[in-house]
C-alpha cells in the first residue's frame, strides 16, 4: 500500500528509531512492502520507516535509474535493517540532496566519501558493504532519518539551497 510520507516539521521525524526485535513478523513484511511502494510510486532513491511514521530502525534504497538524480550511478535495491555506518575514510564529498520529507526543494550537502555499512536484511541475514560516491550518500541519509536528522540539519552553505524549479532556472540562467 501506497503510504503518506510526513513532511518536515512533524515531530515524528525527529524521533530517533527503535531497533527490529522480530523478522519473522508479518508486521515488517508489510512495513517493506508498503515501504518499497511508496519509494517506488514517488519516484524515491530511499526511503526510511520514520518517514511513513513508523518507529523502527529500517531502510530502503537503490534503483537503476532514477529521474529525480539522473546523474547518479545505479545503485542495487536495498533492505537494511538496524544498520550501523562506520565511516572509512574522512574525506567528504559535497553532493546536492533531496528529501520525500521535504518535498520540492534541494540543497548541497557534505557526507563522508566511503563508509562501511552493517545490518540485516529482509530475512534477518548479516550483511555489510563498502560503499563510495552516490551509494555511500543515499545511505548516509536514509540511515540519518533513523536518528531524527533531516539532511538540512547537515547543510553548511545555506546559498546552495532552493526550490528544485527555481535552481533549474538558475542552472539555465548561469549557461
Ligand atoms: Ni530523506
Amino acid at each position: 500500500m501506497i503510504r503518506a510520507v510526513l513532511r518536515m516539521g512533524d515531530p515524528r521525524l525527529l524521533q530517533v528509531a527503535r531497533p527490529v526485535t522480530d523478522f519473522a513478523s508479518p508486521a515488517l513484511r508489510e512495513l517493506l512492502g508498503d515501504m518499497r511502494e511508496t519509494m517506488e510510486h514517488l519516484d524515491g532513491a530511499g526511503l526510511a520507516a520514520p518517514q511513513i511514521g513508523v518507529d523502527l530502525r529500517v531502510v530502503i534504497f537503490g534503483f537503476e535509474s532514477n529521474p529525480r538524480y539522473p546523474e547518479a550511478a545505479p545503485v542495487p535495491l536495498t533492505v537494511l535493517i538496524n544498520p550501523v555506518i562506520a565511516p572509512l575514510t574522512a574525506e567528504e564529498e559535497e553532493g546536492w540532496e533531496g528529501c520525500l520529507s521535504v518535498p520540492g526543494l534541494r540543497g548541497v550537502v557534505p557526507r563522508l566519501k566511503r563508509v562501511r555499512y552493517a545490518g540485516y536484511d529482509e530475512r534477518g541475514q548479516a550483511f555489510a558493504r563498502e560503499v563510495e560516491g552516490f551509494h555511500s550518500r543515499v545511505v548516509q541519509h536514509e540511515c540519518d532519518h533513523l536518528d531524527g536528522i533531516l539532511y538540512p540539519m547537515r547543510m553548511r552553505d545555506f546559498r546552495r539551497f532552493g526550490f528544485t524549479d527555481a535552481l533549474q532556472l538558475g542552472a539555465v540562467a548561469e549557461e
